[in-house]
C-alpha cells in the first residue's frame, strides 16, 4: 500500500479550475467579512496547496475557516502588529486573526530583511492556521533565497514513549531555487503523516497503513479513527525507537521552541483549538556566492540524485518537491479534483452565505 491510495477517485471527483477555486475562496472570506486583500493573500495560498495535489490543506479547508470566522474565534478584519523588531529579525502578532495572512507578512519580511542583511527570521504568536507550509519557502524560492517556515498546532501526536498526546503535527518546510531544474521544496509534518491524511482515509472509508495511528496502549490503528479523543495518538515520523521515533521526536519539540516558545505564542500542549504559532525565514544567497553558480550545482546535485539506479519494484528516484510539481503541471491542464462531500459543502456555505458559486 502507498500513498498513491489515498487520493480522491478522479472518476467521482468534481474537477475544477484553479481560477475558479481562487474567485471561490475569495468571495467566500470576503462574505464573512475579511478584507479583500486579506482573501487574496488567503486564497493565493490554498488555490496553491490544492494546484499542488495537497488537498487536506487546499480548498477544502474553506468551509472550516467561515465557520470559525463566524464563530468568533478569529477576529476579523486582523491587525498584525510588529511586537519587536532588529534590521534581521521580528516578532509579529497575528492579532488573533488569518494565520495565511500573518505567515504571508512574515516572509515578506524576512525576504526584506535577508536582502538588506543576508539572513532574516519572524515568529508570529497569536495565530490560527497557515495551511500548506511549504508555499511561504517558495516565496523566497522565487526570489533567489532559501525559504524556510514550521508552524505548531494542538497536540495530536505522543511524545516517544509518552501514552498522551503532547505535540501537533508541526511541519517543516524549505525550499531551494536550482536553474533549469525546478526547486527544491521539503514540505512535511513531523508526525509520520500530516493529520488530513487520516482524516482523508476516514472519508474515502480506507483502511490507514500501521504505524500512522496508534492506541493509547500502543497499538497500530488501521482503521481510521472518525474525531479526535483521548483514545489513540498519532505517532512522531518514524514511529517507533529502532524506525527513527525519536528523530521525529525531536524535530516535532524544534518546530514547538521556533514557532511557539521563541514567539511565546505557546507550544502545542498550551495552544487552544484552532490555534498555530509559526516562524519563517529567509536566506539571501546572493550574500555567500553568485545566484548563477548555485543554480548551477543545485541542477548538478537533483540529477545526480534522479540519476541514482532505480530500486526494483520502485517508480525510481524523486527528490522533494517533485510529486507536487509534477500534480500541478498536470492539474493545470485537467482541473482540480474535489471530493464530492466537500464540493457540496463549499456550494452551501456560498449558498447560505449568499455568495456566488464559482465553481
Ligand atoms: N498547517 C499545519 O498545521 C500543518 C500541519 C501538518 C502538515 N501540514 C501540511 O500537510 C502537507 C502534507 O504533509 P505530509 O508530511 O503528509 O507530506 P508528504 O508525506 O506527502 O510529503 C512530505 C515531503 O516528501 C516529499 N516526497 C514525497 N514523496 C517523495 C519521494 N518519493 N521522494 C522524495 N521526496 C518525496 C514531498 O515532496 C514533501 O516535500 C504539507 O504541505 C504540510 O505543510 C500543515
Amino acid at each position: 500500500m502507498s500513498f498513491p491510495f489515498l487520493q480522491v477517485p478522479e472518476d467521482e471527483a468534481v474537477w475544477v479550475q484553479s481560477a475558479d477555486i481562487h474567485r471561490q475562496i475569495v468571495a467566500l472570506f470576503q462574505a464573512v467579512g475579511v478584507p479583500a486583500a486579506h482573501a487574496h493573500i488567503t486564497a493565493d495560498a490554498l488555490t496553491f496547496a490544492s494546484l499542488h495535489g495537497v488537498d487536506t490543506h487546499g480548498i477544502g479547508n474553506v468551509v472550516g475557516y467561515c465557520k470559525a470566522i463566524e464563530d468568533g474565534v478569529y477576529t476579523i478584519p486582523q491587525q498584525l502588529e510588529i511586537v519587536s523588531e532588529s534590521a534581521t529579525t521580528a516578532l509579529l502578532d497575528c492579532g488573533n486573526g488569518l494565520g495565511f495572512v500573518a505567515a504571508h507578512r512574515a516572509m515578506e519580511m524576512s525576504i526584506e530583511k535577508a536582502r538588506a542583511y543576508g539572513v532574516g527570521m519572524v515568529t508570529i504568536r497569536n495565530g490560527h492556521h497557515v495551511g500548506m507550509a511549504g508555499y511561504y519557502p517558495m516565496m523566497a524560492a522565487e526570489q533567489d533565497m532559501l525559504g524556510f517556515a514550521m508552524t505548531n498546532a494542538v497536540p495530536v501526536a505522543h511524545p516517544l514513549n509518552g501514552r498522551k498526546a503532547r505535540l501537533g503535527t508541526n511541519p517543516i518546510a524549505f525550499a531551494a531555487p536550482a536553474g533549469q531544474e525546478r526547486p527544491f521544496l521539503l514540505d512535511m509534518a513531523t508526525t509520520t503523516v500530516a493529520n488530513g491524511k487520516i482524516n482523508l482515509a476516514q472519508r474515502l472509508g480506507v483502511p490507514i497503513p500501521p504505524g500512522w495511528a496508534v492506541t493509547a496502549d500502543g497499538e497500530a490503528i488501521t482503521e481510521p479513527p472518525a474525531s479526535r479523543s483521548d483514545a489513540w495518538t498519532m505517532t512522531p515520523l518514524g514511529n517507533t525507537h529502532e524506525g527513527g521515533g525519536h528523530k521525529g521526536y525531536g524535530l516535532a519539540v524544534m518546530v514547538d521552541i521556533l514557532c511557539g516558545v521563541l514567539s511565546g505564542g505557546g507550544f502545542g500542549a498550551q495552544l487552544q483549538a484552532g490555534e498555530n504559532m509559526s516562524w519563517t525565514m529567509a536566506v539571501d544567497i546572493a550574500h555567500f556566492r553568485p545566484v548563477a553558480e548555485f543554480k548551477a550545482q543545485m541542477d548538478e546535485m537533483i540529477r545526480t540524485l534522479h540519476e541514482t539506479p532505480a530500486a526494483p519494484g520502485t517508480n525510481g528516484v524523486q527528490v522533494a518537491g517533485d510529486p507536487e510539481f509534477e500534480t500541478a503541471a498536470i492539474r493545470r491542464e485537467r482541473g482540480i479534483p474535489i471530493h464530492p462531500p466537500q464540493y457540496e459543502a463549499i456550494v452551501a456555505t456560498a449558498l447560505r452565505l449568499g455568495v456566488e458559486k464559482y465553481i
